[in-house]
């Protein structure tokens, strides 16, 4: 159900008027993508950020206007709908005009009033387009090869159609279980990779969006679809079963083109009856393994008008894998970047070794000249054995193959003999730093024979990270270069061994992903696979999605409460309940069925601290916290969305849970919760279950249980999440910097100093099992950084940092930090630096948003904005608090300069 008015806030200290002269508003965007095309929301959201940085602006009105003209729109009116000035402050409104018609494109603006009723502008006109927004609409069938599950090589399909009359614009609409490849007239469209992006085949199925107006041309045209199998057709078998999936069938699409010609007439090319199979020279294709492509069985032009496809076979009409056939509104995944190998290492004559000098989740391409018939096995792995071959043997461990067709990771090339030739596949991708070429005839090989790409949902980048310490700035990169090798239209674990959707890696690194990208519209996916996998009972599976595997292991409260923190993340950082509204009776479901198990408040259901370096917490202690996360996120949410009865139910729940945690595990003589450990202390401090006159003799126990341990972590999966933040936000940054610029074992930065690009799956580098060197299960420090040193976060009083919870720390032993993060407001900034004795810090607080800065001081120290003492409030900065240790602001917008001398 859509809320139309998303966030009604209002700033709540007076503001003195400024000089207006804007150029209005900018960043334009409908379901946070930029002038999307094919969605099939019924009150698709608009935002817009100010264009300005000077200080103290709010917005105290908007008026949107739509129409389907673009020069009527930019002329002020909106034919369908014209929202009236309408009263606030909000940036993030749901469309409440005309009923919108598929297929049907829109044209918006906004204009956007200051204090005192000045007008600051208006935008430039920005564009959404409906897709087909009712199954209904379709016209073409669904058609597949006619072959069984069973078939190896991916079948082409091919159509010609005529064109006379002058085109005015065209599109494609393509739902496909499985993946696909769409060409026209012999070029790919788009630059999308692996789509559609993998959902509960049987449930949801998704369509994709093109425009082809560009493509086609006048007289005869050809429009070919390759399919691949993805995770429709799971012909490799591995322990989670996907090779039985009750969804499994031969790859299927169907396509709608709608051409609309300069006469206002419309024709629609679909699939049907008429089209033409053949199998193609890709052999084999497995997302999870590889793909095996055969040069020789290549047949030039197929997807163009010229070719005779009188000999290729009729298809097979079948029926749709769902109902349920939905918009695909995402940034899709793409080769995101070109890596050139850094080396080669010749073995003998017929191996070779490239290293791209770092890891990454993608493909890589071969350019090779060599006799027909020549095969050349691609192997991809993240380690060498000391012989310089590649080891696989950390992340071939679940794989079970059942014969020698069909390698790990392994790609087989055949080359037809016609000079130079390349493969890359299309519907694989793999986690590798190393490619191992081995060919049966000697071919010859160099250094830019190899390309790797690294490959992820092509996710805006929304944050930076800078500081005076590389291991620290290296780890910043390895997390993201992690998180996005995990990022594939849903968060995985590691891009080899599983690509599973584990949710507890997942939750636990959703405040690095949002911090460091714009990733709402794939966890907005996700989330809608979570409720198409949740049982009636409220259960849900460890990963998601899933063929079935993952009800009984592993699913426990620590794991998949994905589904109340990730909504409730998304509200916090985007101020959009839409998720969380969307969500809520999951959610609700989910913590009734804890509290039916658990009538004493406590849990034993999960996995607990996952590869710890050394202590393992109690299984009751951490899944019970996040019960009680669960539960209150429930009642937070039942605030938001004004269900009273369930606040105050499930509020009362989440004490109890919180009061039989303590009754059990905390001595309140002590504060020390079970036997002391970091996780046993940092995860209560962090999720609130402390009482808070306990706080500070909790947090004390916990600095020194981490002195004790030589400022060293000693934690698994869940306490990462809470060990640097809950020291840091109880008085001891220093110490949690302390630990996360450690560059000796147990750390992020041995990783880093022993050559990681990337973040491992367990803190020794020479474990025997568990040792992904791609995981983001340890990625919280990617967040904390944010938040620990740049003091960067949402308010969950103002959500979507229209007010920013500011308290950076200036910790010792690092002279410089900088973190910026793209809000929906704009840039926030948050950086400091040492210069002799003060500390100069500097702010940006986006138009339109207010900060609630904190600043750390000693005795003595004076601050100062710009050249002038802080003294007394003025209409920028209003004095909160004043104490020996620390200063508190409230900032209206605006660029500010503080040095605290
Ligand atoms: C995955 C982890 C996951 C864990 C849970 C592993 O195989 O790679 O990241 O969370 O299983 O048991």
């Amino acid at each position: 159900m859509a809320i139309c008015v998303l966030i009604v806030v209002f700033s709540w200290f007076p503001l003195l008027s400024r000089a207006a002269n804007f150029p209005g508003a900018v960043s334009l965007k409908c379901e946070y993508l930029i002038n999307p095309i094919g969605i099939d929301a019924i009150h698709p959201r608009l935002a817009w950020q100010l264009n300005t940085d000077k200080r103290g602006v709010q917005q105290t009105a908007y008026r949107i206007l739509v129409g389907t003209d673009s020069v009527v729109v930019s002329k002020g009116e909106g034919s369908i709908w014209d929202s009236g000035e309408s009263k606030g402050d909000v940036q993030l409104v749901a469309y409440s005009g005309k009923s919108l018609t598929p297929f049907t494109k829109y044209f918006w603006l906004v204009e956007v009033w200051g204090r005192n009723h000045e007008k600051i502008g208006s935008s430039a006109v920005a564009s959404f387009e409906t897709g087909i927004m009712d199954s209904k609409n379709w016209q073409g069938a669904w058609i597949s090869d006619g072959h069984d599950v069973t078939r190896k090589p991916a079948p082409y399909f091919r159509k010609t159609f005529e064109i006379t009359k002058k085109i005015k614009s065209a599109r494609a609409y393509i739902a496909v279980g499985g993946l696909y490849e769409l060409s026209i007239n012999g070029k790919k469209v788009g630059n999308h990779r692996l789509d559609p992006m993998y959902t509960r085949f049987d449930r949801r199925t998704l369509y994709v969006t093109y425009d082809v107006t560009s493509h086609l041309q006048n007289g005869k045209n050809a429009v070919g679809v390759l399919l691949g199998n993805g995770w429709y057709n799971h012909q490799s078998t591995a322990v989670w079963y996907f090779h039985q999936a009750p969804w499994r069938g031969r790859p299927t699409f169907c396509l709608d083109m709608r051409i609309t010609y300069e006469d206002g007439s419309v024709e629609t090319v679909s699939s049907g009856a008429d089209w033409k199979t053949s199998l193609s020279p890709l052999i084999f294709n497995s997302i999870y393994t590889a793909e095996h492509y055969d040069a020789r069985l290549e047949q030039p032009g197929w997807n163009t008008a010229a070719f005779d496809g009188s000999k290729w076979n009729g298809i097979e009409l079948r029926a749709a894998p769902s109902q349920n056939i939905v918009a695909q509104v995402l940034h899709p995944i793409r080769n995101v970047e070109t890596i050139p190998a850094k080396s080669v290492k010749q073995l003998n004559d017929t191996t070779y070794v490239f290293d791209l000098g770092r890891n990454i989740a993608g493909v890589s391409r071969i350019q090779v000249k060599g006799p027909s018939g020549t095969v050349l096995r691609l192997k991809h792995g993240e380690r060498l054995y000391p012989n310089g071959h590649v080891d696989m043997s950390n992340i071939d461990v679940h794989y079970r193959p059942t014969d020698q067709s069909d390698p790990f990771q392994t790609d087989i090339f055949t080359l037809k003999g016609s000079g130079e030739e390349s493969f890359m596949p299309y519907f694989n991708y793999k986690g590798f730093q190393y490619v191992e070429v081995t060919s049966t005839t000697p071919v010859t090989l160099t250094q830019s024979s190899l390309t790797g790409y690294f490959m992820h949902s092509d996710v805006p980048v929304a944050g930076t990270i800078k500081s005076s310490n590389p291991v620290i700035d290296k780890i910043s990169w390895a997390t993201n270069n992690a998180y996005l090798s995990n990022l594939f239209g849903y968060p995985t674990d590691c891009p080899q061994r599983e690509k599973n959707g584990w949710t507890g890696d997942a939750h636990i690194a959703i405040e690095t992903g949002l911090y460091g990208f714009d990733g709402i519209t794939i966890y907005e996916k996700w989330l809608a696979d979570h409720r198409d996998e949740q049982q009636a009972n409220g259960v849900l599976p460890a990963i998601i999605p899933t063929s079935g595997w993952g009800y009984q292991w592993a699913n426990g409260p620590d794991w998949t409460s994905t589904i109340a923190i990730i909504p409730w993340n998304i509200y916090l950082f985007y101020g959009d309940p839409r998720l969380l509204n969307g969500c809520y009776d999951n959610i609700k479901r989910y913590v009734n069925h804890i509290e039916q198990m658990s009538p004493s408040g406590l849990t034993s259901w999960g996995l607990g601290d996952w590869v710890p370096v050394k202590s393992q917490s109690p299984v009751e202690l951490t899944s019970s916290i996040y019960y009680y996360v669960d539960a209150s996120i429930l009642a937070k949410a039942a605030n938001i969305l004004g269900k009273s009865d369930d606040a105050r139910y499930y509020q009362a729940l989440a004490t109890k849970i919180q009061n039989a945690i303590n009754a059990k595990y905390l001595n309140k003589e002590t504060g020390i919760y079970g036997s002391g450990l970091q996780t046993e202390l940092s995860a209560p401090l962090y999720w609130g279950i402390v009482p808070e006159s306990l706080k500070s003799k909790v947090a004390a126990n916990l600095a020194k249980r981490v002195e004790a341990d030589n400022f060293h972590l000693d934690v698994g999966l869940l306490g990462t999440k809470t060990l640097l933040n809950a020291l840091s936000e109880n008085g001891y940054a220093d110490i949690a910097y302390k630990v996360a610029a450690q560059e000796s074992y147990p750390s992020w930065g041995w990783w880093i100093v022993n050559g990681a690009t990337t973040l491992y799956e367990n803190w020794a580098i020479d474990a025997q099992s568990d040792i992904s060197l791609n995981h983001i299960m340890f990625g919280e420090i990617g967040a904390w950084l944010y938040k620990g040193l740049g003091g960067i976060k949402p308010d969950p009083k103002w959500p979507g940092f229209k007010n920013i919870l500011l308290t950076p720390h200036f910790a010792e032993g690092l002279n410089q930090f900088e973190a910026t993060h793209e809000s929906l407001y704009g840039k926030i900034v948050s950086s400091w630096k040492r210069s002799g004795k003060k500390i100069i810090y500097q702010v940006v607080v986006p138009s339109n948003a207010t900060a609630t800065l904190t600043l750390p001081i000693r005795k003595g120290n004076k601050i100062y904005e710009g050249r002038t003492p802080v003294k007394e409030s003025s209409q920028d900065i209003i004095i909160l608090s004043l104490a020996e240790n620390q200063v508190s602001y409230q900032l209206q917008s605006g660029k500010y300069q503080f040095e605290i001398r």
